[in-house]
């Protein structure tokens, strides 16, 4: 069983691990030092969760004490983020700790995530993504489209499914939320 749950403020320290493993390179590079953390530029996507607008998830799978994966989005104001559009589009980062890479994780969270933002009445969602990272598929699966380019990584960009241009894939409000093995916790979104 994996549960599915609101990423939340006690989830701070997790979701620094997440940021780490986000922040991608094609392999053999290792994951960067851990103290780009503390970057202007970086920690302005995990500091201080919990503020208003901040929505994310984490999966816990059967047995684990701690999530494994996160999912978030954050509205960073005022041309704040590599991957900013506007004020309204949230920009949206997702991990899973390597060891629980390629079970499937990444692929639940972000349809729980993009399910609970367009429920949330969020009408795009904004990303940034290497391109050599494999990620890429699974943003595509998802209805993110390259806009744009941002240095040499693709800005991407999913819209609502009411407002058109979105995939209607596991991202749709319509998706069917009760796949074997998967317990999600709707509960308050992320009172963040
Ligand atoms: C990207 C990431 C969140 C995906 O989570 P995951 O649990 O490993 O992925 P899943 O098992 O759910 O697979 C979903 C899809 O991801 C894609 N994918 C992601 N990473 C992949 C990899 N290393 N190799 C192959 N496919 C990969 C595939 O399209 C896959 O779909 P498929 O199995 O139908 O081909 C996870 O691999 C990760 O944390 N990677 C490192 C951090 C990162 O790159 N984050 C994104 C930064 S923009």
């Amino acid at each position: 069983m994996l549960l599915i749950r609101p990423l939340v403020s006690s989830d701070q320290a997790f979701l620094w691990d997440a940021l780490h493993v986000a922040l991608w390179d094609p392999p053999p590079a290792p994951l960067r030092p851990r103290e780009l953390l503390q970057d202007p530029h970086v920690r302005i996507y995990a500091e201080d969760w919990g503020r208003v607008g901040d929505l994310g998830l984490v999966a816990v799978p059967d047995g684990e004490e701690r999530p494994v994966g996160a999912c978030w989005m954050r509205r960073l104001q005022g041309g704040v983020g590599f991957g900013y559009v506007d004020d309204a589009t949230p920009q949206l980062g997702i991990a899973v700790l390597p060891t629980f890479q390629g079970r499937g994780l990444g692929r639940r969270l972000m349809a729980e995530a993009l399910s609970a933002a367009w429920a949330e009445g969020i009408r795009q969602v904004a990303l940034t993504v290497h391109p050599a990272n494999p990620a890429r598929r699974l943003y595509e699966h998802f209805g993110f489209r390259t806009v744009e380019f941002r240095r040499t990584f693709h800005l991407m960009l999913a819209s609502a499914p009411s407002v058109g241009g979105a995939g209607l894939g596991e991202g749709s409000p319509n998706a069917d939320p009760t796949r074997p093995g998967l317990e999600v916790r709707r509960g308050p979104l992320p009172a963040l």
